[in-house]
Protein backbone atom coordinates (compact mmCIF):
# COMPACT_ATOMS: atom_id res chain seq x y z
CA UNK A 1 0.00 0.00 0.00
CA UNK A 2 1.57 3.56 -0.71
CA UNK A 3 1.05 5.60 2.52
CA UNK A 4 0.00 8.98 1.03
CA UNK A 5 -1.04 10.41 4.40
CA UNK A 6 0.58 10.96 6.95
CA UNK A 7 0.57 8.73 10.35
CA UNK A 8 0.58 11.73 12.91
CA UNK A 9 -3.16 12.69 13.33
CA UNK A 10 -4.34 8.93 14.25
CA UNK A 11 -3.89 8.86 17.92
CA UNK A 12 -4.31 4.65 18.37
CA UNK A 13 -6.10 3.01 20.95
CA UNK A 14 -3.68 0.82 24.00
CA UNK A 15 -0.49 1.51 21.43
CA UNK A 16 2.85 3.22 22.26
CA UNK A 17 2.14 5.54 19.55
CA UNK A 18 5.40 7.38 18.98
CA UNK A 19 6.87 3.89 18.47
CA UNK A 20 4.50 2.94 16.52
CA UNK A 21 4.68 5.60 14.06
CA UNK A 22 8.71 5.34 13.92
CA UNK A 23 8.42 1.62 13.07
CA UNK A 24 3.96 0.77 11.97
CA UNK A 25 3.11 -2.32 11.16
CA UNK A 26 -0.38 -1.56 8.87
CA UNK A 27 -2.53 -4.78 8.15
CA UNK A 28 -4.15 -4.24 5.16
CA UNK A 29 -6.56 -7.09 4.05
CA UNK A 30 -7.25 -10.27 5.91
CA UNK A 31 -8.76 -13.98 5.23
CA UNK A 32 -9.24 -16.96 7.35
CA UNK A 33 -6.79 -16.99 9.93
CA UNK A 34 -4.27 -14.73 8.20
CA UNK A 35 -3.00 -11.04 7.67
CA UNK A 36 -1.09 -9.54 4.94
CA UNK A 37 0.76 -5.91 5.53
CA UNK A 38 1.34 -3.05 3.25
CA UNK A 39 4.50 -4.96 2.26
CA UNK A 40 3.23 -7.93 1.32
CA UNK A 41 3.90 -10.02 4.29
CA UNK A 42 1.19 -12.89 5.63
CA UNK A 43 1.02 -12.95 9.00
CA UNK A 44 -1.03 -16.18 11.16
CA UNK A 45 -3.45 -14.17 13.34
CA UNK A 46 -3.06 -15.39 16.92
CA UNK A 47 -5.36 -13.88 18.64
CA UNK A 48 -8.50 -14.54 15.99
CA UNK A 49 -8.27 -10.49 15.37
CA UNK A 50 -8.93 -9.72 19.19
CA UNK A 51 -11.13 -12.34 20.26
CA UNK A 52 -13.30 -11.60 17.83
CA UNK A 53 -12.92 -13.38 14.79
CA UNK A 54 -14.24 -16.93 15.88
CA UNK A 55 -15.04 -18.04 12.08
CA UNK A 56 -12.12 -16.12 10.56
CA UNK A 57 -11.38 -13.03 8.88
CA UNK A 58 -13.79 -12.16 6.14
CA UNK A 59 -16.05 -15.10 5.97
CA UNK A 60 -17.76 -14.94 2.95
CA UNK A 61 -21.29 -15.66 4.58
CA UNK A 62 -20.86 -12.84 6.88
CA UNK A 63 -19.36 -10.34 4.53
CA UNK A 64 -22.27 -11.02 2.15
CA UNK A 65 -25.00 -10.70 4.34
CA UNK A 66 -23.47 -7.18 5.59
CA UNK A 67 -22.94 -6.23 2.18
CA UNK A 68 -26.92 -7.05 1.29
CA UNK A 69 -27.80 -5.00 4.48
CA UNK A 70 -26.29 -1.90 3.67
CA UNK A 71 -27.88 -1.81 0.21
CA UNK A 72 -31.28 -2.59 1.77
CA UNK A 73 -31.76 -0.38 4.93
CA UNK A 74 -28.95 1.39 6.32
CA UNK A 75 -30.22 2.43 9.37
CA UNK A 76 -33.58 2.19 11.60
CA UNK A 77 -34.14 4.83 14.10
CA UNK A 78 -33.27 2.83 17.31
CA UNK A 79 -35.95 4.31 19.64
CA UNK A 80 -39.61 4.04 19.26
CA UNK A 81 -38.70 2.26 16.08
CA UNK A 82 -37.70 -1.03 15.21
CA UNK A 83 -36.59 -3.50 12.05
CA UNK A 84 -36.71 -6.97 11.56
CA UNK A 85 -32.94 -8.24 12.04
CA UNK A 86 -32.81 -6.76 15.62
CA UNK A 87 -35.90 -8.42 16.52
CA UNK A 88 -34.65 -11.69 15.11
CA UNK A 89 -30.85 -11.58 16.21
CA UNK A 90 -32.15 -11.09 19.71
CA UNK A 91 -34.32 -14.08 19.10
CA UNK A 92 -30.99 -16.37 18.23
CA UNK A 93 -28.75 -14.81 21.05
CA UNK A 94 -31.74 -15.60 23.29
CA UNK A 95 -31.73 -19.24 22.02
CA UNK A 96 -28.00 -19.68 22.74
CA UNK A 97 -28.17 -18.29 26.59
CA UNK A 98 -28.79 -20.29 29.61
CA UNK A 99 -31.36 -19.93 31.74
CA UNK A 100 -34.24 -17.70 31.51
CA UNK A 101 -31.33 -14.88 30.00
CA UNK A 102 -33.83 -13.83 27.13
CA UNK A 103 -33.96 -9.97 27.32
CA UNK A 104 -31.23 -9.05 24.64
CA UNK A 105 -30.20 -4.99 24.94
CA UNK A 106 -28.33 -4.10 22.18
CA UNK A 107 -25.18 -2.14 21.86
CA UNK A 108 -21.63 -1.24 20.22
CA UNK A 109 -18.84 -2.57 22.04
CA UNK A 110 -17.67 -4.64 24.97
CA UNK A 111 -17.18 -1.60 27.55
CA UNK A 112 -21.32 -0.16 26.35
CA UNK A 113 -22.62 -4.18 27.52
CA UNK A 114 -20.60 -3.80 30.91
CA UNK A 115 -21.87 -0.31 31.61
CA UNK A 116 -25.71 -0.96 30.59
CA UNK A 117 -25.43 -4.22 32.81
CA UNK A 118 -24.38 -2.10 35.67
CA UNK A 119 -27.10 0.29 35.25
CA UNK A 120 -29.67 -2.41 34.57
CA UNK A 121 -28.65 -3.93 37.84
CA UNK A 122 -29.26 -0.97 39.80
CA UNK A 123 -32.54 0.22 38.38
CA UNK A 124 -33.87 -3.41 39.05
CA UNK A 125 -32.97 -2.81 43.01
CA UNK A 126 -34.98 0.73 42.69
CA UNK A 127 -37.80 -1.03 40.50
CA UNK A 128 -38.04 -3.53 43.49
CA UNK A 129 -38.08 -0.89 46.27
CA UNK A 130 -34.24 -1.55 47.33
CA UNK A 131 -33.21 2.30 45.61
CA UNK A 132 -30.12 2.09 47.98
CA UNK A 133 -28.46 -1.14 46.50
CA UNK A 134 -25.91 0.96 44.32
CA UNK A 135 -22.39 -0.41 45.23
CA UNK A 136 -20.85 -2.78 42.91
CA UNK A 137 -18.62 -5.48 42.98
CA UNK A 138 -15.53 -6.55 40.69
CA UNK A 139 -12.47 -8.65 41.01
CA UNK A 140 -8.55 -7.71 40.75
CA UNK A 141 -6.90 -8.59 37.13
CA UNK A 142 -10.86 -7.98 36.01
CA UNK A 143 -11.10 -6.28 32.23
CA UNK A 144 -14.35 -4.78 31.65
CA UNK A 145 -13.48 -2.36 29.24
CA UNK A 146 -13.10 1.23 29.03
CA UNK A 147 -15.85 3.10 30.07
CA UNK A 148 -16.48 4.67 33.60
CA UNK A 149 -18.04 1.89 35.15
CA UNK A 150 -16.11 -0.83 33.06
CA UNK A 151 -12.62 0.99 34.12
CA UNK A 152 -13.58 1.47 38.41
CA UNK A 153 -14.78 -2.18 38.37
CA UNK A 154 -11.62 -3.40 36.38
CA UNK A 155 -8.96 -4.64 38.62
CA UNK A 156 -5.82 -3.75 36.25
CA UNK A 157 -3.58 -0.60 37.73
CA UNK A 158 -2.35 0.75 34.57
CA UNK A 159 -5.95 1.24 33.07
CA UNK A 160 -7.22 3.08 36.20
CA UNK A 161 -4.34 4.61 37.48
CA UNK A 162 -4.74 7.84 35.09
CA UNK A 163 -8.67 8.89 35.45
CA UNK A 164 -9.02 9.97 38.72
CA UNK A 165 -11.12 8.10 41.35
CA UNK A 166 -14.19 6.55 39.50
CA UNK A 167 -17.41 5.63 40.71
CA UNK A 168 -18.07 5.96 44.47
CA UNK A 169 -19.16 2.45 45.94
CA UNK A 170 -16.77 -0.19 44.35
CA UNK A 171 -15.43 -2.90 45.65
CA UNK A 172 -12.56 -5.63 44.40
CA UNK A 173 -12.43 -9.25 45.33
CA UNK A 174 -9.15 -10.66 44.66
CA UNK A 175 -7.74 -12.39 41.77
CA UNK A 176 -8.27 -15.92 41.77
CA UNK A 177 -4.72 -17.03 41.08
CA UNK A 178 -2.52 -18.98 43.82
CA UNK A 179 0.96 -19.98 43.92
CA UNK A 180 0.03 -23.53 43.89
CA UNK A 181 -2.00 -23.25 39.96
CA UNK A 182 1.64 -22.81 38.78
CA UNK A 183 1.06 -24.76 34.61
CA UNK A 184 -2.11 -25.50 36.00
CA UNK A 185 -4.13 -26.94 33.03
CA UNK A 186 -7.84 -25.87 32.63
CA UNK A 187 -9.95 -25.21 36.09
CA UNK A 188 -7.56 -25.24 39.70
CA UNK A 189 -8.70 -27.76 42.14
CA UNK A 190 -8.03 -25.26 44.93
CA UNK A 191 -9.25 -21.40 45.41
CA UNK A 192 -13.24 -21.73 45.36
CA UNK A 193 -12.86 -20.54 48.97
CA UNK A 194 -11.48 -17.22 47.44
CA UNK A 195 -15.33 -16.25 46.38
CA UNK A 196 -16.01 -15.82 49.99
CA UNK A 197 -14.23 -12.62 49.56
CA UNK A 198 -17.57 -11.30 48.20
CA UNK A 199 -19.17 -12.61 51.53
CA UNK A 200 -16.69 -10.26 53.48
CA UNK A 201 -17.82 -6.91 51.26
CA UNK A 202 -21.31 -8.20 51.82
CA UNK A 203 -20.29 -7.73 55.76
CA UNK A 204 -18.56 -4.75 55.67
CA UNK A 205 -20.71 -3.37 54.00
CA UNK A 206 -24.05 -4.70 54.70
CA UNK A 207 -26.00 -7.49 52.33
CA UNK A 208 -28.83 -4.30 51.09
CA UNK A 209 -26.24 -1.69 50.07
CA UNK A 210 -24.94 -4.00 47.44
CA UNK A 211 -26.35 -4.08 43.94
CA UNK A 212 -23.94 -5.87 42.06
CA UNK A 213 -20.99 -8.34 41.51
CA UNK A 214 -19.03 -8.75 37.93
CA UNK A 215 -16.48 -11.27 37.05
CA UNK A 216 -15.48 -12.36 33.75
CA UNK A 217 -16.01 -16.51 33.64
CA UNK A 218 -12.58 -16.43 32.78
CA UNK A 219 -10.61 -13.30 33.36
CA UNK A 220 -9.15 -12.78 29.27
CA UNK A 221 -7.04 -9.44 28.89
CA UNK A 222 -5.81 -9.65 32.57
CA UNK A 223 -3.90 -13.12 32.03
CA UNK A 224 -6.77 -15.96 31.16
CA UNK A 225 -7.34 -16.87 34.95
CA UNK A 226 -9.43 -19.93 34.81
CA UNK A 227 -12.30 -20.04 37.70
CA UNK A 228 -10.86 -22.71 40.80
CA UNK A 229 -13.09 -25.48 40.83
CA UNK A 230 -16.69 -24.54 42.51
CA UNK A 231 -15.49 -20.91 42.72
CA UNK A 232 -18.09 -19.92 40.56
CA UNK A 233 -20.45 -21.91 41.80
CA UNK A 234 -19.65 -20.33 45.21
CA UNK A 235 -20.30 -16.76 43.70
CA UNK A 236 -23.70 -17.82 42.64
CA UNK A 237 -24.92 -18.89 46.09
CA UNK A 238 -23.16 -15.79 48.01
CA UNK A 239 -25.43 -13.71 45.14
CA UNK A 240 -28.20 -15.69 45.86
CA UNK A 241 -28.15 -15.30 49.70
CA UNK A 242 -28.02 -11.89 49.93
CA UNK A 243 -29.67 -10.53 46.62
CA UNK A 244 -26.54 -9.52 44.78
CA UNK A 245 -27.19 -9.43 41.10
CA UNK A 246 -24.70 -11.42 38.94
CA UNK A 247 -23.26 -10.91 36.18
CA UNK A 248 -20.99 -12.63 33.69
CA UNK A 249 -19.17 -10.33 31.80
CA UNK A 250 -18.28 -12.92 28.40
CA UNK A 251 -16.87 -10.21 25.74
CA UNK A 252 -14.09 -12.60 25.79
CA UNK A 253 -15.80 -16.18 26.65
CA UNK A 254 -18.73 -15.91 24.59
CA UNK A 255 -19.82 -17.96 21.26
CA UNK A 256 -17.70 -21.11 21.95
CA UNK A 257 -14.49 -19.66 23.05
CA UNK A 258 -14.83 -22.35 25.65
CA UNK A 259 -16.15 -24.92 23.43
CA UNK A 260 -19.63 -23.97 25.06
CA UNK A 261 -22.06 -21.15 23.49
CA UNK A 262 -21.13 -19.02 26.60
CA UNK A 263 -18.68 -19.14 29.96
CA UNK A 264 -21.99 -20.05 31.68
CA UNK A 265 -22.66 -23.31 29.92
CA UNK A 266 -18.76 -24.51 30.38
CA UNK A 267 -18.52 -23.88 33.90
CA UNK A 268 -22.57 -24.96 34.65
CA UNK A 269 -23.41 -21.46 36.73
CA UNK A 270 -25.94 -19.47 35.35
CA UNK A 271 -25.58 -15.67 36.12
CA UNK A 272 -28.62 -12.81 35.99
CA UNK A 273 -27.21 -10.75 33.53
CA UNK A 274 -24.81 -11.35 31.11
CA UNK A 275 -23.01 -9.25 28.66
CA UNK A 276 -21.42 -10.25 25.45
CA UNK A 277 -19.31 -8.51 22.09
CA UNK A 278 -16.84 -9.14 19.64
CA UNK A 279 -17.90 -12.46 18.03
CA UNK A 280 -21.38 -11.70 18.30
CA UNK A 281 -20.88 -10.31 14.50
CA UNK A 282 -17.44 -12.60 13.83
CA UNK A 283 -15.96 -9.33 14.53
CA UNK A 284 -17.06 -7.71 11.46
CA UNK A 285 -19.35 -4.82 12.36
CA UNK A 286 -18.99 -3.39 15.60
CA UNK A 287 -21.45 -4.72 18.58
CA UNK A 288 -22.22 -5.88 22.08
CA UNK A 289 -24.97 -7.17 23.71
CA UNK A 290 -26.69 -7.48 27.53
CA UNK A 291 -28.72 -10.92 27.84
CA UNK A 292 -31.14 -9.87 31.27
CA UNK A 293 -32.55 -12.45 33.21
CA UNK A 294 -36.84 -12.52 32.74
CA UNK A 295 -37.13 -11.69 36.58
CA UNK A 296 -35.47 -8.39 36.21
CA UNK A 297 -36.84 -7.43 32.61
CA UNK A 298 -39.89 -8.05 34.16
CA UNK A 299 -39.51 -6.11 37.49
CA UNK A 300 -38.38 -3.02 35.44
CA UNK A 301 -41.16 -3.01 33.12
CA UNK A 302 -43.54 -3.83 35.67
CA UNK A 303 -42.63 -0.52 37.59
CA UNK A 304 -43.13 1.75 34.66
CA UNK A 305 -46.30 3.67 34.34
CA UNK A 306 -48.05 1.89 30.88
CA UNK A 307 -47.23 3.36 27.75
CA UNK A 308 -43.92 5.00 29.51
CA UNK A 309 -40.32 4.38 28.49
CA UNK A 310 -39.10 1.62 31.31
CA UNK A 311 -35.41 2.14 30.75
CA UNK A 312 -33.95 5.59 30.49
CA UNK A 313 -30.94 3.70 28.34
CA UNK A 314 -29.53 3.03 24.38
CA UNK A 315 -27.60 4.28 21.71
CA UNK A 316 -28.29 5.77 18.49
CA UNK A 317 -26.61 2.50 17.04
CA UNK A 318 -28.51 0.01 19.45
CA UNK A 319 -29.23 -3.02 17.13
CA UNK A 320 -27.90 -1.20 13.95
CA UNK A 321 -29.09 -2.94 10.62
CA UNK A 322 -26.06 -4.13 9.43
CA UNK A 323 -24.77 -4.98 12.82
CA UNK A 324 -27.98 -7.30 13.16
CA UNK A 325 -27.59 -8.47 9.95
CA UNK A 326 -23.54 -9.52 10.60
CA UNK A 327 -24.88 -10.73 13.93
CA UNK A 328 -27.61 -13.42 12.16
CA UNK A 329 -25.01 -14.64 9.55
CA UNK A 330 -22.18 -14.74 12.35
CA UNK A 331 -24.72 -17.32 14.23
CA UNK A 332 -25.90 -19.12 11.15
CA UNK A 333 -22.26 -19.90 10.51
CA UNK A 334 -21.43 -20.80 13.78
CA UNK A 335 -24.32 -23.18 13.89
CA UNK A 336 -23.93 -24.79 10.06
CA UNK A 337 -20.11 -24.89 10.59
CA UNK A 338 -20.56 -27.02 14.09
CA UNK A 339 -17.89 -24.40 15.30
CA UNK A 340 -18.49 -24.95 19.17
CA UNK A 341 -18.41 -28.25 19.16
CA UNK A 342 -15.03 -27.55 16.71
CA UNK A 343 -13.65 -25.60 19.36
CA UNK A 344 -14.40 -28.26 22.21
CA UNK A 345 -12.08 -30.75 19.95
CA UNK A 346 -9.62 -28.31 19.44
CA UNK A 347 -9.05 -27.61 22.74
CA UNK A 348 -6.90 -30.56 23.75
CA UNK A 349 -4.84 -30.18 20.52
CA UNK A 350 -4.23 -26.68 21.35
CA UNK A 351 -3.35 -27.09 24.78
CA UNK A 352 -0.20 -30.20 24.76
CA UNK A 353 0.97 -28.14 21.78
CA UNK A 354 0.66 -24.34 24.07
CA UNK A 355 1.82 -26.44 27.83
CA UNK A 356 4.89 -27.93 25.68
CA UNK A 357 6.30 -24.17 26.07
CA UNK A 358 6.57 -25.07 29.47
CA UNK A 359 10.19 -26.14 29.28
CA UNK A 360 11.41 -23.23 27.71
CA UNK A 361 13.46 -21.04 30.93
CA UNK A 362 12.29 -18.06 29.35
CA UNK A 363 8.14 -19.42 30.27
CA UNK A 364 7.26 -18.34 34.05
CA UNK A 365 3.65 -20.29 34.32
CA UNK A 366 0.93 -20.35 31.82
CA UNK A 367 -2.72 -21.12 31.84
CA UNK A 368 -5.48 -22.28 29.55
CA UNK A 369 -8.59 -23.31 28.61
CA UNK A 370 -10.48 -24.39 25.77
CA UNK A 371 -9.19 -21.99 22.94
CA UNK A 372 -7.59 -19.27 24.50
CA UNK A 373 -4.41 -19.83 26.82
CA UNK A 374 -1.47 -17.11 28.60
CA UNK A 375 1.95 -17.79 28.99
CA UNK A 376 3.51 -15.59 31.30
CA UNK A 377 7.78 -14.93 30.10
CA UNK A 378 10.19 -13.79 32.73
CA UNK A 379 10.44 -10.19 32.29
CA UNK A 380 13.33 -8.33 31.54
CA UNK A 381 14.55 -5.22 33.35
CA UNK A 382 11.74 -2.86 32.79
CA UNK A 383 7.92 -4.67 32.95
CA UNK A 384 6.43 -4.92 29.66
CA UNK A 385 10.09 -4.65 27.77
CA UNK A 386 9.79 -8.46 26.97
CA UNK A 387 5.98 -8.73 25.91
CA UNK A 388 6.74 -6.09 23.72
CA UNK A 389 10.36 -7.48 22.56
CA UNK A 390 8.04 -10.70 21.93
CA UNK A 391 5.33 -8.76 19.57
CA UNK A 392 8.09 -7.23 16.91
CA UNK A 393 9.82 -10.29 17.13
CA UNK A 394 6.87 -12.60 16.18
CA UNK A 395 5.62 -10.06 13.75
CA UNK A 396 8.95 -10.06 11.94
CA UNK A 397 8.48 -13.98 11.96
CA UNK A 398 5.24 -13.45 10.19
CA UNK A 399 2.77 -13.40 13.48
CA UNK A 400 0.51 -11.21 14.82
CA UNK A 401 0.35 -11.32 18.88
CA UNK A 402 -2.01 -10.04 21.39
CA UNK A 403 0.52 -9.83 24.39
CA UNK A 404 -0.55 -7.81 27.59
CA UNK A 405 2.55 -6.53 29.64
CA UNK A 406 5.09 -9.81 30.02
CA UNK A 407 2.00 -11.99 28.83
CA UNK A 408 1.30 -13.31 25.79
CA UNK A 409 -2.38 -14.55 25.44
CA UNK A 410 -3.15 -17.73 22.44
CA UNK A 411 -6.91 -17.27 21.21
CA UNK A 412 -6.95 -19.35 17.32
CA UNK A 413 -10.13 -18.36 15.67
CA UNK A 414 -11.78 -21.30 16.37
CA UNK A 415 -11.78 -22.75 12.29
CA UNK A 416 -7.92 -22.92 12.46
CA UNK A 417 -6.37 -26.18 11.50
CA UNK A 418 -4.44 -28.18 13.93
CA UNK A 419 -1.48 -27.16 11.05
CA UNK A 420 -2.17 -23.64 11.40
CA UNK A 421 -1.92 -23.73 15.74
CA UNK A 422 1.44 -25.68 15.43
CA UNK A 423 2.63 -23.24 13.45
CA UNK A 424 1.29 -20.34 15.86
CA UNK A 425 3.14 -22.18 18.61
CA UNK A 426 6.08 -23.15 16.53
CA UNK A 427 6.82 -19.28 15.65
CA UNK A 428 6.12 -18.45 19.52
CA UNK A 429 8.47 -21.07 20.55
CA UNK A 430 11.51 -20.00 18.27
CA UNK A 431 10.85 -16.43 19.40
CA UNK A 432 10.61 -17.07 22.92
CA UNK A 433 14.29 -19.27 22.33
CA UNK A 434 15.44 -15.68 20.71
CA UNK A 435 14.59 -13.89 23.38
CA UNK A 436 16.44 -15.67 26.14
C1 LIG B 1 -14.23 -9.17 29.31
C2 LIG B 1 -14.23 -7.90 28.53
N1 LIG B 1 -15.16 -6.98 28.79
C3 LIG B 1 -15.24 -5.83 28.09
C4 LIG B 1 -14.35 -5.58 27.07
C5 LIG B 1 -14.44 -4.29 26.31
O1 LIG B 1 -14.85 -4.50 25.02
P1 LIG B 1 -14.67 -3.34 23.92
O2 LIG B 1 -13.22 -3.19 23.68
O3 LIG B 1 -15.45 -3.87 22.75
O4 LIG B 1 -15.30 -2.11 24.48
C6 LIG B 1 -13.37 -6.52 26.76
C7 LIG B 1 -12.40 -6.29 25.66
O5 LIG B 1 -11.46 -6.99 25.46
C8 LIG B 1 -13.31 -7.70 27.51
O6 LIG B 1 -12.36 -8.62 27.26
Amino acid sequence: MNLVNSLENYWMPFTANRSFKANPRILVRAEGVYYWNDKGDRLLDSCSGLYTHAAGHCHPKVVEAVAAQVAELDYAMAFQMGHPGAFELASRVAMLTPGDLNSIFFVNSGSESVDTALKVAIHYHKARGEGQRTRLVGREKGYHGVNFGGTSLGGLVRNKESFGPGLPGIHHMRNTALPEHQFVRGQPETGAELADDLERIVQTYGPDTIAACIVEPIAGSGGVFVPPKGYLERLRAICDQHGIVLIFDEVICGFGRTGEAFGAQAFGVTPDIMTMAKAITNGTIPMGAVAIDDAIYATITGSAAPGAVELFHGYTYSGHPVACAAGIAALDVYRDEGLFERAKALSGPFLDKVYALQELDMVSNIRGYGLLAAIDMVPAEKPGQRGNDLLLKCYEAGMAVRVGGDTVNLAPALVAEEAQIEEMVSILRQTLLELG
